[in-house]
């Protein structure tokens, strides 16, 4: 077993009583968010890749039995028609939205890359920005942007920077270093673009949104003050705070002693957060104080926190900084192996929509946790426009949020996207340029 997976199954965790059924013959819709190698689309990586693909088929089976466990489907025959079809199609990527019963589809839309570059889209009018495919494997959600983007006909074009040859075929790709603020920019003026998307948290964090405002390009992502809310969990918790916003008890720790303090007040399961962004790796969930302790010490500052019960959700919503338009909640499964028996990632696979879920999810959630954190970042003076990502866990003492991302989520946003029925580009449009009261609903 990895040494930060928790001793605890999910079935020991999920004590209260919102747990989700089988969902036999449901039309939901299947992300997975793997890494994989098109023998005919892609040229072959380069050999130092290979190790690391492996370990992500090994991820890809283990999302697949876990997939099928929740979707109630039979396990067997669907398993080896997902591993017949994926034994073919090797290809760096995720795949979209789609009926779980018709997984020929699925595959037919697979996102790819070429592991090395980062994958970047831009539009006539916006550009999404993603991360370096190769780290986690992503892909998926950018090439989900760009398709829900694409179904638009009123948009002219559509590029994407980097992109890959999956985001390709629907859009311009254009190969420039999207770490580097200046050459996105040089870039959205070159093109006349009016809306930059960006997918990743790295550019926010790193004041992209800033940069293109300046350059009076709209831009649907955080400025890096607003983007603080995922790029400091001690942030986000002071946020809540002031917000009143329900979350778990916590302590921000800096040294050895704190730390024991923090996770001897809590007691186990100990639930141990690095401060700063960590592509999902950051938090250790475990019933083991020495494994807590040392997770804890391999940061300046960790965030320890109470354990919360109960099954997770995550919800987007679309804000202007002063309006929020609440997404239909999507459930991803964030740990790797059967059993939720393996370390955290930064999302195994994801669906929508959530029949077992409360039927007021989305209003509570409004109420309590999106609008008062968008009224309270206005109020400090760093309107948040942009998604916020609510992670919520529905718990036996009501819902309270695990966490929030300044960006789209990955790979909820394969399916909820795929859910979407008006137009994307309009509503992100509408947001970044301060106009979301106006729109008529999703
Ligand atoms: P985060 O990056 O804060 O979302 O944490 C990643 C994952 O760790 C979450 O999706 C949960 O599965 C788990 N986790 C985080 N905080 C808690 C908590 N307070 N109690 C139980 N599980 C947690
Ligand atoms: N699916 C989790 C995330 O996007 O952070």
């Amino acid at each position: 077993r990895p040494r930060n997976a928790s001793p605890l199954r999910a079935s020991d965790r999920r004590r209260n009583t919102h747990k989700p059924p089988h969902l036999t013959n449901l039309p939901l819709h299947l992300l997975i968010n793997c890494t994989f190698l098109s023998n005919h689309r892609l040229q072959p990586p380069p050999k130092p890749q290979l190790p690391a693909i492996n370990r992500q088929i090994d991820m890809r089976r283990a999302l697949v039995a876990h997939a099928l466990l929740h979707l109630g489907q039979d396990r067997p025959v669907l398993l080896k028609r997902v591993l017949h079809i994926f034994g073919h199609h090797r290809a760096q990527g995720g795949i979209i939205g789609a009926d779980i019963a018709q997984l020929k589809p699925i595959v037919a839309r697979l996102t790819l890359g070429d592991g090395r570059h980062e994958i970047q889209a831009v539009h006539d009018k916006h550009i999404i920005v993603q991360r370096p495919i190769n780290t986690t494997g992503s892909g998926g959600r950018e090439h989900a942007l760009a398709a829900a983007l694409n179904r638009d006909t009123t948009l002219e074009e559509l590029h994407v920077a980097p992109g890959n040859p999956g985001i390709a075929e629907i859009a311009l790709c254009h190969a420039i270093d999207t770490t580097d603020n200046n050459v996105v920019v040089e870039l959205a003026k070159k093109l006349n673009i009016d809306l930059v998307v960006v997918g990743p948290e790295k550019p926010l964090v790193n004041g992209l949104a800033d940069a293109l405002n300046k350059a009076n390009i709209a831009c649907f992502g955080p400025s890096k003050a607003a983007a603080q809310i995922e790029g400091s969990k001690d942030f986000a918790k002071q946020v809540m705070r002031d917000a009143g916003v329900p979350t778990a008890k916590s302590f921000t720790c800096n040294n050895q002693k704190e730390i024991e303090k923090a996770l001897d007040t809590f007691g186990a399961p100990y639930v141990v957060k690095h401060d700063g962004l960590a592509a999902g790796k950051g938090v250790v969930v475990t019933e083991d104080r020495d494994l807590a302790i040392e997770h804890a010490l391999q940061s300046p500052q960790v965030v320890i926190e109470e354990f919360l019960d109960g099954p997770e959700v995550s919800l987007f919503g679309i804000s202007d900084g002063t309006t929020v338009i609440a997404m239909q909640p999507a459930q991803d499964f964030k740990r790797a192996f059967d059993g939720d028996l393996g370390p955290n990632t930064g999302g195994m696979g994801a669906y929508s929509p959530l029949p077992w879920a409360p039927d007021e999810i989305m209003e509570e959630t409004l109420d309590k946790v999106l609008n008062p954190t968008i009224q309270e970042m206005a109020a400090r003076g760093t309107p948040f426009v942009g998604l916020l990502y609510a992670g919520l866990a529905l718990t036996s003492r009501g819902t309270k949020v695990i966490e929030f991302n300044a960006r789209f989520g990955d790979p909820e946003t394969q399916v909820v996207l795929a859910r979407l029925n008006s137009s994307l580009s309009e509503l992100l449009l509408a947001a970044a340029t301060g106009k979301l009261s106006s729109l008529p609903e999703l």
